[in-house]
């Protein structure tokens, strides 16, 4: 029952019919303090009531203004800017310093990020002795985390995280820095040389170089296709509260230092439900191989055998703003490489699934990976570097959140509760006697 108190406060009343006893608990924001519930208890042994949420699908971990989501209608927003006109009319970095600093640089603040980041691209030359160091097929999402871990032992006043100078520094060498150390796993993986930046380029086709470049004097991508993954990038830069980003503000929440906590968003997105999906898009894409596959892969979705990649999501209950985006990138991108063959199958997949009653009832629809493997891979990137890609876009958004999270007074470290269900105060029996 939703009420309001006598001073005007929205509250909600709580009868607990355990003990007949009624709780008034304040709504602020639509929401009730978790801690709150805790007054709700059967007696002083009791440690009162808890919510359980395994996964947290329905509880708010913090209060952001950074980034905006309305799942129902497809809605995202940086800053209050609809993800469309940013993807249209902005840059990466543009939209970077937005999510970091919280409003659109004027010029000068702008040429002076752009400076700023450009000059802080080379990375310690014992990073790349050390990255020398993984195993030839290493995978580079791996050797990214572990790079940027390392970053923290190079920089080590980065752990005065309450300085505001001390963080800013730390957030333009990340940033700066992701696209090296990225394409340098990836160039590992190919016995490839590393290649140094070029102060000359812009961000995107400065890291485009260091990936393709070889023996020419200048490496100059196609700028279709250097806007195309910078619109990717910006689709990228952040998402709320998922679950890399949680990481990072879990592991931040340690007062760690920075590159130890986006270290932490790396390893989540490394896995298959989160920025593994696009690789796992096209594997399966790979797998369904021919058109006339596809209805014996839908009924295997169907009968609950495997998921359909790319489909789905936690908060978009409608299709994904980034997916459309995604599909416009992937046009133009053919335009300059040819079409990719599975395009075919991937647009058959979803005509059907946004016909079909198990993917309608529940609101399946394309995520931001379902077309974006096919433009990595016209792009010429092997699967194992799409996460990297997505990695080197989240990049401001970790760091946004983690400047918030740093700031933020009502922040404590990262502990939640849990139900024990095991056995509790066993006489425990030395080996030598169990074993006799
Ligand atoms: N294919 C088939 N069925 C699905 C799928 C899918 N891709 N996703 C969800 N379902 C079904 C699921 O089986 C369940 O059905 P039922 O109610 O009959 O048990 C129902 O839909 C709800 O699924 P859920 O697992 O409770 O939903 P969730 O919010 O926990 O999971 C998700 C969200 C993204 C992990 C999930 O949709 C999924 O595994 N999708 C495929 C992987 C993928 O594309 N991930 C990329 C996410 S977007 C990029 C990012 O932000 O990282």
């Amino acid at each position: 029952m939703t009420d309001e108190t006598a001073s005007g406060t929205p509250s909600l009343t709580v009868r607990d019919n355990r003990t007949g006893r009624e709780y008034e608990l304040p709504i602020t924001d639509g929401t009730i303090k978790a801690s709150d519930l805790t007054q709700i208890r059967l007696n002083d042994e009791d440690g009162g009531l808890a919510a359980y949420d395994p996964g947290f699908v329905n509880t708010a971990s913090c209060r952001s203004s950074i980034t905006y989501i309305d799942g129902d209608h497809g809605i995202l927003e940086y800053r209050g800017y609809p993800i469309e006109q940013l993807a249209e009319k902005s840059s990466f970095l543009e939209v970077a310093y937005l999510l970091i600093h919280g409003d659109l640089p004027t010029r000068e603040e702008y040429d002076e990020w752009v400076h700023q980041i450009t000059y802080h691209t080379f990375v310690h030359e014992n990073v790349k002795g050390f990255m020398q160091g993984f195993r030839y097929d290493a995978h580079p999402m791996g050797m990214l985390m572990a790079s940027v871990g390392a970053l923290s032992t190079f920089y080590p006043e980065s752990r005065n995280i309450t300085d505001p100078q001390v963080r800013d520094i730390q957030i333009v060498r990340m940033i700066a820095k992701l696209p090296t150390l990225g394409a340098w796993a990836f160039r590992h993986a190919q016995g490839k040389p590393y290649v140094y930046p070029d102060n000359e380029l812009s961000y995107t086709a400065n890291f485009l170089a260091m990936l393709f470049k070889m023996s020419e004097q200048k490496y100059e991508a196609d700028p279709r296709l250097v806007h195309a993954l910078d619109v990717l990038f910006i689709l990228h830069a952040d998402h709320e509260q998922n679950c890399s980003t949680n990481a990072v503000r879990s592991v931040g929440s340690s007062q760690v230092d920075p590159y130890s906590a986006v270290a932490a968003g790396i390893a989540a997105l490394y896995g298959p439900l989160h920025g593994g999906a696009n690789e796992a898009v096209l594997r399966m894409l790979r797998r369904i191989g021919s058109m006339e596959n596809i209805p014996a892969f839908i009924e295997g979705v169907k009968a609950g055998n495997e998921r359909l990649m790319g489909f789905g999501h936690r908060v978009y209950k409608n299709y994904d703003p980034r997916a459309k985006i995604i599909k416009q990138a992937a046009e133009d991108v053919f335009e300059v490489t040819g079409v990719n063959p599975l395009l075919k199958i991937a647009q058959e997949l979803e005509r059907i699934a946004l016909e079909d009653e198990y993917f309608v009832t529940r609101k399946l629809y394309p995520n931001v990976d379902f077309y974006s493997g096919l433009i990595y891979e016209a792009l010429e990137f092997p699967p194992e570097m799409f996460t990297v890609l997505f990695a080197i876009g989240r990049a401001p958004g970790w760091l946004a959140q983690w400047l918030e999270l740093v700031q933020d007074k009502e922040q404590k470290i990262a502990r939640p509760k849990q139900i024990y269900t095991g056995q509790r105060t066993i006489p425990f029996t030395p080996a030598v006697e169990r074993w006799a």
